[in-house]
């Protein structure tokens, strides 16, 4: 139900009606219950434009709306604010019709877009750590959003595994006289390390491990074959993460950063034609307007360089995959990289300019006291120790609540600890800094995922201790019933909205306004009470049923299951 659409429809008719003109129609919430549901802001505009006092324009839009259906009340307020109420009745009906789809009452869009999501993207030569929880977690929730909202998304892992740090550990590799069995890269990042400390230290290493990047370049097969086990190892690593985090990436999504190989020579080739870069102190370079610090293309020695295979790759999204949209899901500390890759390809041609380009960026994951995430000793902390730790705690949080069989109580621990994780991620403004705390995360209240898939227990144990058929209509009789029903059905437009923003937090916060209102609802307006008539106890066992359905679809756009019993 697009309920702001459907206003701004009936304003419309209310303006030609009152013989007036306006071009975009824009129906906000109201920001306090007193101003009704929606409130309508844009006679100001308009009374500007014809010259005439905003109020008694308002006073003669408010004569022509339609309070038949949909709305009940209209009233002005303000300087010519329009505030709207809906009516009890269609709220009614609105949410029996979707109490039985399994869509929620959620429509997708009429022509489809192909949305190329860029997320997750680790580093080969590490582990992967922390960093890349947020990217993973926020990528996949757009994808399913926006799949989910009908959009045709082609997920893109673009992993980084080409550049220096490869020379660097195949040079090590051979200076080690291994021969690169995947058994010695299993501590991948012991390996690194140690390969680092050889660079920092001699300069004919760090020489050759240079040359070797070259090396590796030009498709030389023994340096390829070694650098291909290494690649395996460590995505073999990267799925192990997915997985325990509920991310849809598999093989198939991973375009590497060598793929687009064969590539770069072009794009220097095309910049290079179309005036667009030249050589400064010996490596090809591009000068964008008002900034006169080169983005380097390619280096003096024929290395290519991060942003020549970004550019390779919005060259490939545009001319093969034919994307519309093309979201990177990437810290936001690469603001700036982002903002030059995307003007010079579009200057260059290598996107076509309806193509949105954005770079969700989001903002660094912290530890208490506001310093960088690290474990006690000191070090980054590996993705899969986190999560395992969520787990270890969520079920100590729950141990206590409830008789029932170990199995259960793991299954149960892997929900809650996992969403805690991807909710607290979620649920900040995607582009703030966030502070990593456990307390916090798992606790019963406030806006967590706890305190979802509790109210969704709440209600199924409800409905078990019901135990009978639910039927007739949902009577929506009193204010805290149109507010929750009132919210129930704006969950398209939330959706809608965070689509459009790329924030998922809109749908956390809406999430936990859902729980909210309900918990209210719950505790005026018992259920199973006795005293309580069935047409009333039918209509708010719907409600709650409902209640219990969006949570359920909410949670799982974020990639968080539900569980029957806490
Ligand atoms: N590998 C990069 C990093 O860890 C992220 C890749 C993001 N995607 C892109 N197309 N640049 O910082």
């Amino acid at each position: 139900m697009k309920i702001k659409s459907e206003l701004s429809k009936i304003i419309e008719s209310a303006l030609i009606n009152a013989d007036i003109n306006a071009e975009e129609i824009v129906i906000s919430d109201a920001t306090k219950p007193e101003f009704g549901d929606y409130q309508y802001n844009g006679v100001m505009k308009l009374a500007k434009q014809l010259k005439k006092n905003p109020r008694e324009i308002a006073t003669q839009v408010l004569a022509e709306i339609d309070t038949t259906g949909m709305i009940s009340k209209v009233e002005v307020a303000g300087p010519g604010f329009i505030n709207i109420w809906l009516n009890n009745e269609w709220l009614s009906e609105q949410t029996i019709a979707i109490l039985d789809d399994t869509r929620v009452g959620v429509g997708q869009v009429e022509k489809a877009q192909k949305v190329v999501v860029d997320y997750s993207g680790p580093n080969m030569a590490k582990q992967m750590h922390v960093g890349h929880l947020r990217s993973s977690i926020i990528g996949d929730t757009l994808s399913t959003l926006l799949e989910f909202l009908g959009e045709e998304v082609i997920r893109q892992n673009h992993i980084g595994d080409w550049g220096t740090q490869f020379g660097m550990l195949i040079a090590y590799l051979e200076e080690q006289n291994t021969d690169g069995n995947t058994q010695e890269l299993k501590d991948l990042e012991q390996f690194y390390k140690d390969a680092k400390v050889r660079f920092d230290e001699s300069e004919d290493f760090a020489n050759k491990a240079r040359e070797y990047v070259v090396k590796i370049q030009g498709g030389d097969e023994h340096c390829l074959t070694l650098w291909q086990s290494f690649i395996n190892a460590s995505l073999g690593h990267c799925e192990d993460v997915y997985k325990k985090l509920n991310v849809n990436l598999t093989r198939e999504d991973v375009r590497a950063e060598s793929f687009y190989n064969d590539q770069l020579p072009q794009v220097i080739e095309t910049l290079k034609e179309k005036g667009i870069s030249r050589v400064s102190d010996g490596a090809e370079c591009v000068f964008l307007e008002g900034s006169d610090v080169p983005i380097i293309i390619q280096k003096g020695d024929g290395g290519y360089l991060y942003a020549t295979t970004d550019l390779a790759a919005l060259n490939f999204r545009d001319k093969e995959l034919n994307a519309d949209r093309i979201c990177y899901v990437v810290d936001a500390r690469q603001a700036q990289h982002f903002k030059q890759v995307f003007s010079i390809a579009k200057q260059a041609g290598m996107v076509k300019d309806e193509v949105a380009l954005e770079h969700i960026g989001f903002g660094t994951m912290m530890g208490q006291g506001g310093k960088p995430f690290k474990t006690r000793e000191g070090g980054t902390p590996k993705l899969v120790d986190l999560l395992e730790e969520a787990v270890v705690r969520a079920k100590d949080a729950i141990k206590d609540r409830d008789v029932r069989s170990e199995e259960e109580l793991d299954a149960v621990a892997k929900a809650i600890g996992i969403g805690a994780v991807k909710y607290a991620d979620l649920s900040i403004s995607r582009e703030s800094n966030y502070i990593f705390n456990w307390d916090k995360m798992l606790s019963f209240e406030g806006n967590t995922s706890l305190y979802m898939q509790y109210a969704y227990a709440r209600i199924q144990s409800i409905l078990r201790k019901h135990n009978a058929e639910v039927t007739g209509s949902i009577i929506v009789a009193d204010e805290v019933e149109h507010r929750l029903a009132l919210m129930l059905l704006k969950f398209e437009d939330t959706l809608t909205k965070a689509a459009i923003e790329a924030t998922p937090h809109t749908i956390t916060s809406y999430l936990y306004d859902v729980v909210t209102v309900f918990m209210k609802f719950y505790e005026l307006n018992p259920i199973l009470r006795d005293d309580i008539d069935e047409a009333t106890r039918n209509s708010r066992l719907q409600l709650a049923t409902l209640t219990a359905a969006v949570i359920e679809k909410g949670l799982s756009i974020l990639g968080i299951e539900v569980v029957e019993k806490i």
